[in-house]
């Protein structure tokens, strides 16, 4: 039986540059993935992220703590705006806050985060930008990489989706591990994606498994 192909309605959370965001955005244009990008919600009025979805003309909306001191209407306005939009899939995408239980029980296995690094090694919180490649490299491991997981209450401990390796090389710094694991996260992040547009994997627990080629849907 064919796999049903469910049009996903992405909104991405993002707090910076954004070239994970327009990594997907390039792969929808390029027809390389089949959902529309339905808006970008950013706690940062100056980021990249921003003017890039200016720029494309994608809806955007500035959600944060300077606009709504209160929490609880904080994530109410997030959830209105995403209903407005009816969005019915959530990628962060550098998004530097931590997603409340709300918004997470409401899109249950429909939230994907990517982290610069092979979780569960060099997460929590704190733990982004060249923080996680310093750490990586006063590790001392050969390996780092990137992961892509649905996010859950529990701070970068969800359930994996893909993973990449990238080397660690002995003249590495932090901003040119960075720049090598930034590559490979535009690439995987949409694969990612491409697995929940076509339905083609199941949360097991901790782990989420292809959908057996004949099982029934
Ligand atoms: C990316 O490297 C992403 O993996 C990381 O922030 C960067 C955002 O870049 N996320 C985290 O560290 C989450 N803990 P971008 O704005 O160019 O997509």
């Amino acid at each position: 039986m064919p796999h049903k192909h469910s049009s996903l309605r992405i909104a991405a959370f993002a707090s910076g540059r954004g070239s994970n965001f327009s990594a997907i955005v390039d792969a929808i244009e390029s027809g390389e993935l089949k959902s529309t990008a339905v808006g970008v919600i950013s706690n940062n009025p100056d980021s990249g992220v921003i003017e890039f979805a200016e720029s494309k003309e994608i809806p955007y909306a500035v959600i944060n703590k300077n606009r709504y001191p209160d929490e609880s209407e904080l994530n109410n306005k997030i959830l209105d705006t995403l209903d407005e939009w009816n969005a019915n899939f959530i990628v962060l995408a550098g998004y530097m806050k931590k997603i409340d239980p709300s918004i997470v029980r409401k899109y249950k296995n429909r939230i994907l985060n990517i982290h610069p690094a092979l979780l569960p090694s060099f997460g929590g919180n704190k733990m982004y930008g060249l923080k996680v490649h310093e750490s990586v490299l006063n590790s001392g491991v050969k390996y780092s990489g990137v992961t892509v997981h649905i996010v859950t209450d529990e701070y970068d401990k969800g359930p994996i989706v893909l993973q990449q390796v990238v080397p660690v090389y002995d003249d590495d710094t932090a901003e040119i591990l960075q720049k090598r694991i930034l590559k490979e996260e535009h690439t995987i992040y949409k694969e990612a994606i491409r697995l929940f547009e076509e339905d083609l994997v199941v949360v097991l627990g901790q782990r989420v498994v292809r959908k057996r080629e004949n099982a029934e849907d």
